[in-house]
């Protein structure tokens, strides 16, 4: 396995009003990134509304059963479509190095904050790279049974016997990437400092340095000093 962390076209450091910055995501990736968070909501609340009765009142909020039901797949392409261009951008950056094995096996160490007894992490830790790869995967997967049973275009030309296996396990990921993306808005909340990565694009120097050492020491030896600063 290589031990290779990356480190993205528009990372760098620079000083901002006399403080270290560390820009981390582009205005392209950020538009992109709250786009499927939107669309990931949309299509959990709608979902939710269509699976369970008690969750029907739901449908209220687009417009009644009818609408829910016609909407709910054109969210699935957006978030499709919005995650596809994320997942060009970030792939590279969320392989798996030798890094990870020793983080995940220091497990006990990140869920009880002792941060200075994990190895120093590349742009993404093993946590960040596990959600990446999890929503890529249920996303396609999503995509995939949904286009199945998806009636007013696609369903008709699917054996009825294959659509029921294909809602399953589409109900069955949907139920796991809500679980994804509840751990991964805990991880952006708890760490505190990182939701200014996707909102400003930068995150602090300190930030940078206690969280993803190894991608901050990477940006800073590529770092040419600007005498102006
Ligand atoms: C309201 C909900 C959300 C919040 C508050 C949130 C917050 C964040 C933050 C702060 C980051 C930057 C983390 C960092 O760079 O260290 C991030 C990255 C990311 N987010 Fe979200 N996010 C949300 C929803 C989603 C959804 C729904 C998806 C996908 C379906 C998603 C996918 C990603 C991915 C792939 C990254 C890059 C991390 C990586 O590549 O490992 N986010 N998010």
């Amino acid at each position: 396995m290589p031990d290779v962390e990356r480190v993205q076209p528009g990372d760098d450091i620079h000083v901002e009003r006399g403080e270290i910055s560390v820009n981390r995501y582009g205005p392209a990736a950020r538009v992109n990134h709250w786009i499927t968070a939107a669309s990931l909501i949309l299509l959990a609340v709608s979902g939710l509304a269509l699976f369970y009765p008690s969750l029907f009142f739901l449908t209220g909020l687009f417009g009644g059963g009818q609408n829910t039901r016609a909407l709910h797949p054109y969210f699935g392409v957006v978030l499709f479509i919005s995650f596809f261009v994320f997942f060009l951008q970030l792939w590279r950056a969320n392989l798996p190095t030798r890094t990870d094995v020793k983080w995940v096996s220091q497990i006990n160490d990140v869920v009880a904050g002792r941060e200075e007894k994990l190895p120093e992490v590349g742009k993404y830790n093993a946590g960040q790279k596990f959600i990446f790869w999890s929503m890529a995967f249920f996303i396609l997967v999503l995509i995939v049974t949904g286009v199945m049973v998806w009636q007013a275009y696609f369903a008709p030309y699917v054996p009825i016997e294959t659509q029921r296996i294909a809602l399953l396990v589409h109900a069955i990921s949907a139920v796991l990437i809500i679980c994804v993306f509840i751990l991964h808005v805990y991880a952006a909340i708890w760490t505190r400092g990182t939701l200014r990565a996707m909102t400003r694009g930068t995150v602090t120097g300190g930030w940078a340095f206690r969280h993803h050492r190894k991608w901050f020491r990477e940006l800073a030896s590529r770092r040419r000093v600007d005498p102006a600063e």
